[in-house]
């Protein structure tokens, strides 16, 4: 039998302490997350005056994490049944992929009606958009190109690329008004190639806050009929922009009812405030429920490889929602509830600036811009000052999640933005 020369009390020497070079000896650094890399910056700040900006996630009015009372209940009403922990189907819980289709296309959309929509459970939004731009990569036929608004969320662009799209740009905002860019957005449509996928925020557009009226909605979904784009939307906020779920979803349910096939990504992370669970939904709108058959094996074929199923717990929250009609209206109010905070947010935001401080500009975009977001349209160089000076952290582009802003904080928000504004930081 061998003995290990160190177990047979010889010494090892350096000759045979061989070690090889490193696998990893060339991979470069990557850079930091550009919004994770805020929240490190803001945890290493010291000075109590601090403000979070930068991350989106909701923050209750004391500047803490909100946990909804529909999903306390929900998550009790689980609970209370010892449920197993078997693995979920790959496509998810039946019953919360029924209901999600429901709360976006409603209950008169006529592909649900005629069990046409292909649908499944997915990691959350992010991974929703995934599960779609891997399917289209593979099945859509006429093109590998998608448009993205200019800007857009930042994870879009590494989604779609690493599952297998060319990404490219349309128009979308306009920096001297702070608001949208319509006419570009309109010639850019226009002169995508035909069937070209287009990416469209249904909602409460991250980062700018800038969405178009239903009018303009109506002129888009023209254009995605004339140039026979595929639209494919992101929906990452039903309820968060006007405080109910389905005038969130007029967008997504226009371009249906025009005969529009659509690709959808649902996530429950914010309208539901359910983040770490991972609830979301990715759906496909097919002819009739044959191709939806077909559309859903090739759905399986791309996740099984992916993550084999999604996880069970915050779907069955969600589900518990979704389908029990008291908690159901308790969470329409609390969703509402955060979009007023929101909203009003916005309204003293503008007092302070316009009327308290007549801080030189024009202020208006933050009353009217939509969502968890504002564009504040402040400089690179005036969002570091704020950093470094205030102690006050947002995206370097002058995005802040107004959710990060309460009556403790506002004022001071308000006058260290007038002071970053009169270059007197
Ligand atoms: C526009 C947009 N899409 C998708 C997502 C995905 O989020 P999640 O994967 O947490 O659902 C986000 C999150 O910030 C977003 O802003």
């Amino acid at each position: 039998m061998l003995v290990p020369a160190i177990r047979r009390g010889l010494s090892v020497t350096p000759k045979t302490a061989w070690r090889a070079a490193s696998a990893w000896a060339a991979v470069p650094a990557g850079p930091p997350d550009p919004i994770l890399g805020i929240s490190e910056a803001f945890k290493a700040d010291k000075d109590p005056r601090k403000i979070n900006l930068g991350v989106g996630a909701y923050r209750d009015e004391h500047g803490k994490p909100y946990i909804l009372g529909s999903v306390k209940k929900a998550e009790e009403l689980v609970n209370s049944t010892n449920p197993d922990k078997e693995y979920l189907p790959i496509t998810g819980l039946p019953e919360f992929t029924r209901n999600a289709a429901l709360l976006a296309y409603g209950e008169d959309s006529a592909p649900l009606k005629n069990g046409a929509v292909a649908v499944t459970q997915s990691i959350s939004g992010t991974g929703a958009l995934r599960i779609g731009g891997a399917f289209l990569a593979r099945h859509y036929p006429h093109s590998k190109t998608i448009y993205l608004p200019v800007p857009s969320w930042g994870n879009h662009t590494p989604v779609f690329r690493d599952s297998g799209l060319e990404v490219r740009g349309y128009r979308y905002y306009d920096k001297n008004t702070i608001g949208l860019d319509f006419e570009g957005l309109k010639a850019d449509l226009r002169a995508a190639p035909e069937h070209s996928i287009i990416l469209l925020h249904a909602c409460a557009h991250n980062p700018t806050g800038v969405d178009p009226t239903l009018e303009q909605w109506a002129e888009i979904s023209d254009i995605v009929k004339e140039r026979k784009l595929f639209p494919f939307f992101d929906m990452a906020y039903q309820g968060f922009a006007s405080g109910s779920t389905s005038r969130d979803a007029a967008a997504v349910r226009h371009f249906v009812a025009e005969g529009h096939q659509i690709a959808l990504a649902q996530s429950f992370a914010k309208n539901m405030g359910l983040y770490g669970e991972r609830v979301g939904a990715f759906s496909i709108t097919t002819k009739d429920a044959e191709e939806k058959a077909r559309v859903d094996s090739q759905l399986k074929i791309v996740i099984r490889p992916m993550y084999s199923n999604p996880p069970l717990h915050g779907a069955r929250i969600a589900n518990t929602i979704l389908s029990a009609p008291s908690l159901y209206a308790q969470w329409e109010g609390e969703v509402k509830g955060m979009a007023d905070r929101i909203i009003n947010l916005r309204d003293e935001v503008y007092n302070h600036l316009t009327h308290d401080l007549k801080t030189p500009g024009e202020w208006s975009h933050i009353k009217k811009q939509i969502g968890m977001f504002s564009f504040t349209g402040l400089k690179p160089e005036q969002t570091r000052a704020l950093a470094e000076k205030a102690h006050i952290y947002m995206t370097t582009d002058g995005r802040i999640s107004m959710a990060g802003l309460n009556s403790g904080n506002i004022g001071y928000f308000a006058e260290s933005i007038d002071a970053a504004v009169r270059g007197k930081l």
